[in-house]
């Protein structure tokens, strides 16, 4: 057994997985009805999935530090639903499929971007 546990950022693909991961985040949601144009609305989508890409690298545990805003400021004032909330989880799942994520490892994103509910549904 390897006796260096792997981490969650390993196990994405280190930067360059989630660069992957979170392009294909970004083309789900702008294919799905249900949260497009939230993102066609964006002044500058290019910033927000560069944003999107430090976010998860450092959340997973990566080097890379977030140079954006938190999550609660992020979207305050949206108005967010609880069905975009689920909807971008689901986006988000797909993607790591796509990418051919282990099970394991796509249940241990979703508790983590679960946790942040409270943080972004009608805050
Ligand atoms: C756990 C779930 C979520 C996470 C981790 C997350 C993460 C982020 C991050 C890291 C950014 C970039 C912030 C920045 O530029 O400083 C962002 C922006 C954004 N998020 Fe979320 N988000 C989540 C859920 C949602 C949901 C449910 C919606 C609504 C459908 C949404 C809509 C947006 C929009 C429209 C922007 C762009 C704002 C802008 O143009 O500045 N997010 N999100």
């Amino acid at each position: 057994m390897n006796a260096v546990a792997e981490t969650l950022y390993d196990r994405l693909g280190r930067r360059e997985g989630i660069t992957r991961i979170t392009r294909e985040l970004m083309k789900n949601h702008l294919a799905n009805p249900l949260v497009k144009t939230r993102y066609e609305n964006s002044p500058d989508l290019d910033r927000v999935e560069t944003r999107v890409i430090e976010f998860f690298c450092a959340g997973a545990g990566g080097p890379e530090s977030y140079s954006g805003k938190d999550m609660l400021t992020t979207h305050k004032g949206m108005n967010v639903s609880e069905q975009e909330f689920i909807t971008v989880i689901d986006d988000a799942m797909d993607a790591l499929e796509k990418c051919g994520v282990e099970p394991a490892t796509r249940n241990e994103v979703l508790a983590i971007l679960w946790s942040l509910k409270g943080e972004v549904i009608r805050v």
